[in-house]
């Protein structure tokens, strides 16, 4: 396409309204900082997604769900799990997360487990150059033939070369370093970034390459800007670790071949990531045994079931507003908490309490509460729970106990872990496996009978 043949506009991404011209503020809406910049193209100039077999309605009964979904497995059960199974072939997945995360070592290891089977895979980067990469794949023991490396920013050579190379697998590093020649705005503005995966979608669709786009979180913690991207790929994954530990987290956000919410774990080391598959050991690794202030609960991040160690530290009183502060759990769940053990008799309004999910993790689940309150309560009656107790269950405002869901996964976790007793909402003990007692507790009440009565 001639350069000069090239028109854009800018267009409001709140009203819609389009002017050949930038402007601070959309006359039509008159939001601020709204107008992108986008291409107008001829009718038919843009590439069709749709092949001639999906041209004509079909009944929904005579499609073949699983017809053409080939997916490739990395072999990493912990990316292949969180992708549903494998890499589905001619899809486009995001992988999200803060820069020195880790994102593009994970994705060379991937492309270096798929290269190793023989595959043809390209690793496009934009931010670093092919030196620098080469680098880090030494590190990593990264040496597959097959694996093709391209430091290039432009979408038009990229696409080009992709092409000609025909990958299985392509890997864009990052969808933000990328750019289209013809959008005058500069690379990571959201026109670029939207039109840069937008042709990286129908490259995917139209030749069946796996495209990889890396995204880089902004400060709000969007991918690149206002979400720009989720809405049109097919996976979004996040990764994340808290700054505080080498573990990383791996999440799925969204999901069009497999369940949304799935987790896999990694620890950074110094020759890459390496799988965490029983996240229960890793994360209670460091736990003290008969130290007051911690419990332990059985958490669920997708379908698979974690045990997590809550650690709680209630402080003197001390004069003006208490310190609230949570780490890992959501902190209006924990003002609650503390409201209802103050009815309970563990008055925690005139002292500080810091809240911490030990190890990294997020719990952000309601059965998680059983652990948050035993574990406040212990440190405030300086009492341990005992080392044998897996904590389950929600708490609702009148200090009832209330059922969570998937009480067998979590049980048996915590019988794979050689807990002997839980404590947890009646329902739970017709759920116990073999080995396990489960202390069915109705009330906050009786819970703090039962454990340190
Ligand atoms: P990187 O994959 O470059 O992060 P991202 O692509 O998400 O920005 O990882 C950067 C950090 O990881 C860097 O600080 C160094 C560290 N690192 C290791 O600890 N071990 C390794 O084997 C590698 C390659 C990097
Ligand atoms: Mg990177």
């Amino acid at each position: 396409m001639a350069k000069s043949k090239t028109k854009t506009r800018f267009a409001c991404t709140a009203c819609g309204y389009s002017t050949p011209k930038w402007m601070g503020r959309c006359p039509e809406c008159g939001e601020w900082n709204t107008l992108e910049e986008e291409l107008i193209e001829a009718a038919g100039a843009r590439p069709s997604l749709s092949p001639k077999s999906i041209s004509k309605p079909v009944p929904i009964g005579q499609i073949d769900a699983h017809g053409g979904e080939v997916r490739v497995r990395t072999g990493l059960s912990e990316l292949d799990n969180v992708l549903g199974g494998g890499l589905v072939s001619g899809s486009i997945t995001l992988l999200g997360g803060d820069p020195g995360v880790g994102k593009s070592t994970l994705l060379l290891m991937a492309c270096e487990r798929f290269a190793s089977k023989g595959l043809p895979v390209l690793y496009v980067s934009g931010e670093e150059s092919t030196r620098q990469i080469q680098l880090r794949a030494q590190r990593l023991g990264v040496t597959s033939d097959s694996l093709l490396v391209l430091a290039h920013t432009d979408w038009e050579h990229i696409e080009r070369t992709a092409r000609e190379a025909k990958p299985v697998v392509m890997v864009v590093d990052s969808v933000q370093t990328v750019a289209v020649p013809h959008l005058t705005s500069i690379p990571g503005s959201v026109g670029q970034v939207r039109e840069v995966a937008h042709r990286a979608m129908l490259f995917a669709k139209q030749t069946g390459t796996s495209v990889l786009l890396v995204g880089h979180v902004t400060k709000q913690g969007d991918i690149a800007g206002p979400k720009v991207l989720e809405h049109f790929v097919d996976t979004v994954l996040h990764f994340e670790g808290d700054g505080r530990s080498a573990l990383r987290v791996l999440r799925t956000v969204k999901n069009r071949f497999g369940a949304a919410g799935e987790l896999g774990l990694f620890e950074m080391v110094d020759h890459g990531m390496r799988q965490v598959p029983d996240a229960s050991a890793r994360l209670l690794a460091e736990r003290v045994a008969d130290a007051a202030g911690t419990a332990v609960t059985a958490a669920l991040e997708g379908s698979r079931p974690m045990l997590s160690e809550v650690q709680a530290l209630v402080g003197p009183a001390s004069p003006g507003n208490p310190a609230r502060t949570c780490v890992g759990v959501d902190r209006t769940r924990v003002l609650m908490l503390a409201a209802v053990l103050g009815k309970c008799g563990i008055p925690l309004h005139d002292r500080d309490l810091f809240v911490n999910a030990a190890g990294g993790v997020r719990l952000g689940e309601p059965a998680a509460d059983l652990a948050i309150l035993a574990a406040a309560s212990s440190s405030l009656l300086d009492l341990a729970v005992p080392d044998d107790v897996v904590l389950i269950g929600e708490v609702g405002l009148v200090g009832e106990v209330r059922a969570v869901s998937h009480p067998q996964l979590r049980l048996k976790e915590a019988a794979r872990h050689g807990f002997r007793r839980v404590f947890g909402p009646r329902s739970l003990a017709a759920e116990a496996p073999e080995g396990v007692h489960v202390i069915g507790v109705r009330t906050v009440r009786e819970l703090l009978d039962q454990l340190f009565g």
